[in-house]
């Protein structure tokens, strides 16, 4: 018998508008398949202003964020939730630092990108931040595997 995971912790994870315009979207959610984590939720997305507005509104008072919200409202996202113990901060391991210059090969952003303007992905920086931000791109709700088979994924 395997173990049941007993954290259910969540990231909130979106490929950005320059990853979806690059077609880079199957290479990305791949990592995280492979990795092993459980997808709970995922839809490509025209982000309303608000929601991109209320998401980075604590960066409100950096000089990148009118930049930031622009770019997230140029073309549609990839938002995803992704389940599994200690996802939060593998995810953004995955990830890579944000400066994409910065970040390790390997990573997604070492890998994809050169730009800290256009850094292709986002990753929840805390699992409360994970909680918060699933709750406002997803107030819909995510999708139980209730009626999974085989428990493969924990
Ligand atoms: P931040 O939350 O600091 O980074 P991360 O996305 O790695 O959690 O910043 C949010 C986004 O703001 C970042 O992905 C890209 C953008 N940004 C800039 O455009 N310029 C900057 O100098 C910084 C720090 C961030």
């Amino acid at each position: 018998a395997r173990a049941v995971s007993v954290r259910n912790e969540i990231s909130y994870v979106m490929v950005k508008p320059d990853g979806v315009q690059r077609g880079l979207v199957g290479e990305i959610i791949g990592r995280f398949e492979r990795k092993g984590f459980k997808l709970r939720a995922l839809k490509l997305y025209s982000t309303p202003k608000e929601v991109a507005e209320e998401h980075y509104k604590d960066l409100s008072s950096k000089p990148f964020y009118k930049d930031l919200v622009q770019y997230i409202l140029s073309g549609p996202v990839v938002a995803m939730v992704w389940e599994g113990d200690g996802v939060v901060a593998s995810a953004r391991k995955l990830i890579g630092a944000t400066n994409p210059l910065a970040s390790e090969p390997g990573t997604i952003r070492g890998d994809l990108a050169i730009e800290v303007g256009r850094n292709v992905i986002h990753g929840s920086d805390s699992p409360d931040n994970g909680e918060r931000e699933t709750a406002l791109w997803f107030p819909e709700g995510l999708v139980k595997w209730d009626q999974t088979l085989e428990p493969w994924l924990k």
